[in-house]
C-alpha cells in the first residue's frame, strides 16, 4: 500500500504491516504501474462467488484536534460487464465504515462488524476492463468523504467488500485547520473549524512582541480552513516600526549612510528626513537635496522644504470703489505650513505694456505684504485704467531660494463690474441638511463661464460668517446645513475675465420632508451629483460603532468581500438580526467609494418592500454596510429549493410585494437596471424586498451581466431591448425586467430562455419571440408578462398599474384559475410571431434544454419526431420516466415554446 505522510494534517495510511486487520480474501499485493514503479495495494476480487463479505481495517488512528475528518481513497475497480459469467455476483461498489474508540483495541480483540457505522457506499467514476489491463492503463479513482463530529480519542476505518474487484491504492486521512498566522500585528493560533460548516470560530489574536492593542484583533476561522473577516488591530509601540508583520527597532543598531544620529546619548539612529540625505557613516545631520532648504530654526528631524508654487485661481471682482482680489493657496506649499502672500501692483499702458509700480495712493486692506488669508481689497485706484497685480506665495525658506520664486498675475481694467450672469436661482429640493439649487445664465456671456461661486449664510447670522462653494454646472447641492433654517444664497459666474457681479439674494429653508416641493414625495438623489461621494454616504447612512455589531457567520461572497450574518445592538432595544457586507482589505480608494455608493442609495429609501439600511462602518476597518437580515436569502434559490410548494396566491403575493417596492422606486425617480429574482431577498414571512443597488456599478458584481457590443455590461436576459441596444434605462425598462421576474417566480426559479445563448435571446426578442407561460401559470399572469415585454416602452404597464392589477387578482382568486395549458390556443405575443430556430431532432431539442439524459426515454416510448411531442402533457412526460418535477417542468415549458413555433409556422409558413 502506498504510504505518504503529510504532517500538517492528521494523516494516517493503511499500511501492509501487521496492525491492519485483513480477512483472508483481501490480499496485500505489490504491482508495477505503467512506469514500472512498485505500488503497494490491497486487493480483493471474488466476483464469481455470491454473498461476499470481506473486511479490511486500518490500525487505530488518533483523532488529535480534529472534529471532522476527511478520508481520501484512491482505488481501481473492475467493470463487471468486462468479466464473463459474473452477472448477479459481481458488484461495482464497496462500503466505507468507521468505529470510534478512546484507545486502540488489543491485538487479540475480536472484530465486530456491527461496531462499525457506515460512512458511504463508494462507487467508481472510472472502472477498467480487460482491455485496459492488457494496455496497462490504470484507471485510478479518487473519492473524498467527510466524517464528523468525531468525539472519541481515535477511530478505525474499515472497507467492506461485497463482491467487487477492487485494488485499494491509498487512504489519506486528514482534517482541516486555519493555520497559525500573523495578521494586523497580532498572532492567531492554529484553529480547528466548527463541524457545522456554516458557522465560524471567532479567534482573538495576541499582539506580537513590541506591539500594543488598539481594537481587539479578531479573525474568524471558516469551515475550509480559511481565515475570514479580520477585525481590530495592534500597533507597534513607540520606538518600533512595522516590518513584515513584526515590530522591529527602527534602524537596527548600526549607523548607516542615509541614517543620522543628531544627539549623543542612548537614542537610536534615524533615517534621514524626507528630501535630505547623508553620505557618510555616523552623520550628525542630513543635508538637504537641491532646491530644498532648512531654516536655522528648523530642527534636524524635520523634512527639508522648498519654496511654494504660485498661488492659483487668481480672480478679481470690482465695483465703483473697491477691487477684490482672491486666489487659492498654491498646490505645493513646499512642505511647510507658514505660507504668506505679498501683493505687487503695477499700473500699465493701454496695451497692457509699459507697467510701472503703483504709486502709494493705492491702498491694500488689510495690507499688501505678509498676508495670511487668500484675499485682499484694493482701494483708491484710478478708474478707467489698466493694472497688473502679482501675488507671490512665500514660506519660511523663500529667503533661501530667491531665484525660484513663482508669481500669479492678473490684469484688471478698472471699468465698472459687468452685470450678473446668473438669473433666478431656484430651489429644486431640500432635506434636513441640504438644499439643491439650480439657475440659468441671464445673457450670453462674452467669455465661456469657467465655474460658479455660491455664497451662503444663515439668515439669522447675517454678516457673522458665510460659506462658499463652487460648481462647474449651473446647479449645486449645498450640504452640511442646519435643519429648519433659512439660508441666504447668491451666485456669481467666473469667466476668464474674472467674476461677474453676484445675483440678487435668494432665501431658502432646509426642512423636513413635509415641506418639500412635492408634498409627501421624495426624489432620489444620485450620489454622483456630490463632488465628494463620502458626503453622500454621511448624508444618507448612519455611522455605526463596530462594537455594536456581532458577526456570526459568512453567508456569501460579494465583489468587494464576504457577506456575513450577525446581530446589531441598538441602544435601548434588543439586538436585531442583520446582514453585513464587508469591504476586504487592500482596497483602492475607488473600490471603497464604489462599495459605499450602495449605502448612499439604499439610505434614501424607506419602504417595506425595499431592503432597509441600518447603517455603515466607515471610521474603522473593515468598512461595512449593515442591512436588515432576510431569513430566506435570495428569491431565485429560495424558489428552486421549494419547487412546486407554494399556492398561486402565495406566488402572486410575492410578485405584488416586488411590484410595490418597484412602484416606490419609480415614484422617487430611481431606475434599478438589474431587477432579477437573484436581487430580491425573502424574509421568513415570504415578504420580498428589492435589493442590490448601485446603478451601473452593481452590474460589475452581477455574474449574469455580459458585455454588449456598445461596451456596457448588461444582464441580457432580464433587460429591455432599448437598454441593451442604446443604454436607454428607465422605469419602463425596469418594467420589462419585472416581467422576467414574474416568469422566474411562476416557473420556480427556471432560467429565462433556458440554455439559449445571449445572442440568440437578443435575436429572438428582436424577431418578436416571447417566453411562453410557465407550467401551471394563470393566463392573467402570462398576459401581464407579455404586456411588460412590449417592444414600445411607453405601452408597458407602470408599476402602479401592476400593483392594482395584482391586487385585483388577489381579491378575486377565481381569476387565477384559468391556466395557460387549459386554453387551446395560446396567447399570441403582442408583436408578430416570428420564426424561432427550429430543432432538427428530438436529440437536438433535448440537448438544447440540457435534458439529453432522457433521449432514450423518449425514443423507447415512441416519440421520435418533434411533431409527436408537441401534444405531450406533464402526465405523458412523467409516464415516460422523467421523475424529477424540475425536469418535467423544463421539458413541458419547452414543448409549449415549440408548440407556439409550430402554430406560427402553420399560419405564416416557414422562412429561413
Ligand atoms: N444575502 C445578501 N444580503 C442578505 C440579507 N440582507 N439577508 C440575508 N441574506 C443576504
Amino acid at each position: 500500500m502506498h504510504l505518504v505522510v503529510e504532517t500538517t494534517y492528521l494523516s494516517h495510511y493503511l499500511s501492509s504491516h501487521t496492525s491492519v486487520l485483513c480477512s483472508p480474501q483481501w490480499d496485500a499485493i505489490t504491482e508495477m504501474d505503467e512506469h514500472n514503479r512498485p505500488i503497494h495495494t490491497f486487493q480483493v476480487c471474488h466476483v464469481m462467488e455470491p454473498n461476499q463479505n470481506n473486511w479490511l481495517r486500518t490500525n487505530w488512528i488518533p483523532r488529535q484536534a480534529a472534529q471532522k475528518i476527511y478520508v481520501e481513497l484512491r482505488f481501481t475497480l473492475r467493470d463487471c460487464n468486462s468479466i464473463p459469467w459474473v452477472s448477479g455476483t459481481c458488484k461495482e461498489t464497496f462500503n466505507l465504515l468507521y468505529f470510534e474508540t478512546d484507545e486502540p483495541q488489543g491485538a487479540n480483540a475480536h472484530f465486530h462488524p456491527n461496531d462499525y457505522a457506515k460512512i458511504d457506499t463508494i462507487a467508481a467514476d472510472e472502472s477498467f476492463t480487460q482491455t485496459d489491463l492488457g494496455d496497462r492503463v490504470l484507471r485510478l479513482n479518487t473519492e473524498v468523504r467527510e466524517v464528523g463530529p468525531i468525539a472519541r480519542k481515535g477511530f478505525y476505518l474499515a472497507f467492506q467488500d461485497v463482491g467487487a474487484c477492487i485494488a485499494l491504492v491509498s487512504v489519506r486521512v486528514y482534517y482541516k485547520k486555519c493555520p497559525s498566522t500573523l495578521r494586523n500585528l497580532a498572532a492567531f493560533p492554529d484553529t480547528v473549524p466548527r463541524v457545522d460548516s456554516s458557522s465560524l470560530v471567532e479567534v482573538r489574536g495576541a499582539c506580537v512582541e513590541n506591539a500594543e492593542e488598539r481594537d481587539t484583533p479578531r479573525l474568524y476561522c471558516g469551515a475550509d480552513g480559511d481565515w475570514l473577516v479580520p477585525l481590530g488591530r495592534c500597533v507597534c509601540s513607540i520606538g518600533y516600526e512595522e516590518n513584515d508583520n513584526l515590530c522591529i527597532e527602527q534602524c537596527g543598531r548600526r549607523i548607516l549612510p542615509g541614517f543620522y544620529k543628531a544627539f549623543a546619548g542612548n537614542i537610536k539612529c534615524s533615517k534621514c528626513p524626507p528630501h535630505s540625505s547623508s553620505h557618510t557613516e555616523g552623520s550628525a545631520q542630513c543635508h538637504c537635496e537641491k532646491s530644498y532648504y532648512r531654516t536655522s530654526k528648523d530642527p534636524p528631524t524635520m523634512s527639508c522644504t522648498r519654496l511654494p508654487s504660485s498661488p492659483r485661481n487668481l480672480v478679481f471682482n470690482i465695483n465703483e470703489t473697491a477691487l477684490f482680489l482672491e486666489w487659492t493657496p498654491p498646490s505645493d506649499t513646499g512642505g511647510r505650513k507658514d505660507v504668506t502672500y505679498n501683493v505687487f501692483c503695477f499700473r500699465c499702458g493701454a496695451d497692457g505694456q509699459a507697467c510701472e509700480p503703483c504709486n502709494s495712493n493705492v491702498r491694500f486692506i488689510p495690507r499688501s505684504t505678509g498676508l495670511t488669508s487668500t484675499s485682499v481689497v484694493v482701494q483708491d485706484f484710478v478708474v478707467h485704467a489698466n493694472y497688473t497685480f502679482q501675488i507671490e506665495a512665500l514660506n519660511g525658506v523663500s529667503g533661501l531660494g530667491r531665484s525660484e520664486r513663482q508669481l500669479a498675475n492678473i490684469t484688471v481694467s478698472t471699468e465698472q463690474a459687468g452685470p450678473s450672469l446668473v438669473g433666478v436661482v431656484r430651489k429644486d429640493w431640500a432635506s434636513q441638511t441640504s438644499i439643491a439649487l439650480s439657475w440659468q445664465e441671464t445673457e450670453q456671456p462674452h467669455a465661456a463661464i469657467l465655474d460658479y461661486e455660491i455664497k451662503y449664510y444663515e439668515k439669522e447670522q447675517e454678516q457673522l460668517s458665510y460659506s462658499s462653494t463652487r460648481t462647474k454646472s449651473p446647479s449645486v447641492i449645498v450640504t452640511g446645513l442646519n435643519p429648519s433654517t433659512v439660508y441666504v444664497f447668491h451666485v456669481r459666474a467666473r469667466t476668464i475675465a474674472g467674476y461677474s457681479s453676484y445675483s440678487p439674494k435668494f432665501e431658502f429653508a432646509t426642512g423636513d420632508e413635509s415641506k418639500l416641493p412635492f408634498p409627501g414625495l421624495k426624489t432620489y438623489i444620485d450620489p454622483d451629483t456630490y463632488e465628494d461621494p463620502s458626503q453622500a454616504v454621511h448624508e444618507f447612512a448612519k455611522e455605526i460603532d463596530p462594537s455594536r455589531i456581532r458577526i456570526e457567520r459568512v453567508i456569501g461572497a460579494g465583489e468587494f468581500g464576504e457577506v456575513c450574518s450577525g446581530w446589531l445592538r441598538i441602544p435601548g432595544k434588543k439586538e436585531i438580526p442583520v446582514a453585513i457586507k464587508t469591504l476586504k482589505g487592500g482596497y483602492t480608494e475607488r473600490q471603497r467609494r464604489d462599495f459605499l455608493r450602495e449605502s448612499s442609495i439604499m439610505g434614501q429609501f424607506d419602504n417595506p418592500n425595499i431592503i432597509r439600511l441600518e447603517g455603515v462602518v466607515t471610521k474603522s476597518r473593515p468598512v461595512m454596510i449593515v442591512v436588515e437580515y432576510m431569513e430566506n436569502g435570495s428569491l431565485d434559490s429560495f424558489l428552486r429549493k421549494h419547487d412546486g410548494q407554494f399556492t398561486v396566491i402565495q406566488l402572486v403575493g410575492m410578485l405584488r410585494g416586488i411590484a410595490s417596492g418597484m412602484m416606490y422606486l419609480s415614484d422617487i425617480g430611481y431606475v434599478h437596471r438589474d431587477l432579477a429574482a437573484r436581487n430580491i431577498l425573502v424574509d421568513d414571512n415570504l415578504v420580498c424586498k428589492v435589493s442590490d443597488f448601485g446603478l451601473s456599478r452593481v452590474l460589475e458584481d452581477d455574474p449574469e451581466a455580459a458585455y454588449t457590443t456598445t461596451g456596457g455590461k448588461i444582464p441580457i436576459r432580464w433587460t429591455a431591448p432599448e437598454a441593451i441596444a442604446y443604454r436607454k434605462f428607465s422605469s419602463a425598462s425596469d418594467a420589462w425586467s419585472y416581467g422576467i421576474v414574474m416568469w422566474e417566480v411562476m416557473s420556480y426559479g427556471e432560467r429565462p430562455y433556458w440554455e439559449m445563448s445571449n445572442q440568440d435571446v437578443i435575436l429572438s426578442i428582436e424577431e418578436g419571440y416571447r417566453l411562453p407561460a410557465p407550467m401551471g401559470c394563470p393566463v392573467a399572469l402570462h398576459q401581464l408578462m407579455l404586456l411588460c415585454w412590449q417592444k414600445e416602452r411607453s405601452r408597458r404597464p407602470q408599476f402602479n398599474d401592476v400593483v392594482s392589477f395584482l391586487d385585483k387578482l388577489i381579491c378575486n382568486p377565481s381569476s387565477l384559475l384559468t391556466l395557460v395549458e387549459d386554453v387551446n390556443s395560446f396567447p399570441e405575443s403582442p408583436e408578430d410571431m416570428p420564426d424561432y430556430p427550429l430543432f432538427i431532432s428530438i436529440g437536438d431539442w433535448l440537448d438544447s434544454i440540457k435534458m439529453s439524459q432522457y433521449k432514450n426515454n423518449f425514443i423507447a416510448a415512441g416519440y421520435t419526431t418533434l411533431d409527436s411531442i408537441s401534444t405531450m402533457s406533464i402526465d405523458d412526460v412523467r409516464r415516460i420516466g422523467v421523475s424529477l418535477i424540475g425536469h418535467q417542468r423544463r421539458i413541458v415549458s419547452s414543448i409549449q415554446a415549440l408548440r407556439l413555433q409550430f402554430l406560427h409556422v402553420q399560419q405564416n409558413g416557414f422562412h429561413v
